[in-house]
């Protein structure tokens, strides 16, 4: 038998694969709020502009609440034969409701309805992603500020460069994090256009009023071109690749985590409830959540690529190639909302390990740059002249067996004659990372105004 919603011209109903194909009810069935409120939004500006009767709207409002208390409560049965969200509330309306259910798709299409849904439902997403990364960051934060002081080798090439302290590096993050939120909220000012009242591509002969509708769904105007308002899911693009780029700094902080509680490094210490044993290797502690989200990040990429694809190349105006918009996003906020939360989880409970980190920088004449610097400075030399005679002391203390600050005054003035004793000021880690006060840099008193600067911008 044909659909009742569009059956008129057809005799015989579909195969029933192509009814399998066709569905997406399984997973459009979580825009059933933002279906009901555009509905009901809808409806009101039908009833305000006297394009239905003030009883027929009445009853569509009222049916329509019923039909989202009922899905609320689980007692709403979602059919498949119904195709999707927007038909299955419209089809228990109007068995709820009888012939006034029928008025409610006046000057609207299911074109412009999904695209309503679905910006509102991407709207909500960035809110709840920013939410949590604001969570995120409010834990790096109190972290940066415990480890103010916490020497540690930074690193380029993964080879040690330079002291820095702990509570630095966790800043970093909270700089991208904050970038981060910074693309949600461009991204969401942009979404925030209604696209109700574009109808199916064309816009209506009805006498609508697409700003009263904007306005009650709490967008900041209609969207100005009725093409692109049934069209285009940038929106939904946006919201994919602000993800993906905050997956990747996740991804990052991840990697680092397994890394820093590798044996070699044993760094930080991470919590038993972000950590799981092994079934057969009694002694094993494993970052386990760490390289989940190192991992789920493949799958955020993944859902940008997918929509990035589906997209190139439709043509104007709705294509039904977009129904394959939903399900990526909905895979990637739920992996994005649960990767951002425990990597929340993990970062508040980890325990620094002052003594390894410190430990770590007596490898690799960390301190060279520092001895290059103080050569400028005490002897005037060139900084070219500076990095070679420093580059010669490294040969010499690799020779040697021993640290920069370990080797004795005569073999360093074999090298360059002008050195003296002063120059072991400089060799303490302790005093290179105080001494590193430019703006950002990485001298505890620095980084106390970082955090301080931090908390006031993002919390
Ligand atoms: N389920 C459809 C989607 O997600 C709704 C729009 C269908 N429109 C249409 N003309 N068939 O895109």
């Amino acid at each position: 038998s044909a659909n009742s919603m569009w059956g008129g011209r057809f005799s015989e109903g579909p195969a029933e694969v192509m009814e399998r194909i066709n569905a997406s009810i399984g997973f459009d069935k979580k825009l059933y709020a933002q279906d009901i409120a555009g509905s009901k939004a809808h409806c009101r500006m039908l009833m305000k502009q006297k394009i239905i009767s003030k009883q027929d709207g009445e009853q569509i409002l009222k049916g329509l609440d019923t039909i989202l208390r009922e899905i609320e409560a689980g007692d709403f049965v979602f059919d498949a034969k119904l195709e999707d969200i927007h038909m299955n509330v419209e089809a228990r309306l109007s068995t709820l409701i009888g012939a006034a259910a029928g008025r409610l798709h006046t000057a609207r299409s299911r074109n412009d309805q999904v695209a309503t849904d679905f910006r509102l439902w991407v709207r909500g997403a960035l809110d709840d992603l920013d939410l949590a990364v604001q969570g995120l960051q409010a834990a790096l934060i109190d972290q940066a500020a415990a480890n103010a002081e916490t020497i540690m080798p930074g690193y380029t090439h993964l080879q040690v460069a330079q002291p820095v302290t702990l509570g630095h590096h966790f800043l970093a993050y909270v700089e991208m994090l904050g970038r981060d939120r910074g693309r949600l909220s461009d991204a969401r000012a942009r979404l925030n256009e209604s696209p109700l009242g574009a109808a199916a591509l064309a816009g209506t002969a009805f006498p609508i009023d697409r700003e009263m509708t904007a306005r009650e769904l709490g967008f900041d105007r209609a969207m100005a071109n009725s093409l692109d308002a049934v069209s285009d899911r940038d929106f939904a693009l946006e919201f994919l690749a602000a993800g993906s780029i905050i997956a990747i700094h996740l991804s990052r902080l991840a990697e680092e985590l397994v890394l820093w509680t590798n044996q070699g490094f044993a760094f930080v210490e991470l919590s038993d409830s972000f950590t799981t044993g092994s079934s057969i290797m009694p002694q094993k502690k494993n970052p386990d959540a760490a390289e989940l989200i190192r991992g789920k990040s493949g799958r955020v990429i993944g859902a940008l690529n997918s929509l990035l694809v589906t997209m190139k190349g439709l043509p104007l105006a709705y294509g039904k190639d977009m129904q394959e918009d939903k399900e990526p996003v909905f895979d990637a906020a739920d992996t994005l909302l649960v990767s951002v939360t425990a990597m929340q989880g993990m970062i508040a409970d980890l325990k620094a390990r002052p003594d390894k980190l410190l430990a770590a920088t007596t490898a690799g004449f960390i301190t060279a740059t520092d001895l290059a610097d103080w050569l400028v400075r005490e002897l005037g030399l060139p900084f070219r002249q500076a990095h070679h005679v420093t580059g010669s002391l490294v040969a010499e203390a690799e020779r040697a067996g021993c640290d920069l600050a370990e080797l004795p005054l005569s073999k360093m003035q074999a090298v360059e004659p002008a050195i003296h004793g002063g120059v072991f000021s400089v060799l303490s880690v302790e005093k290179a990372v105080a001494s590193r006060r430019s703006y950002g840099g990485t001298a505890p008193d620095q980084v106390r105004a970082q955090v301080a600067r931090a908390r006031e911008r993002f919390l």
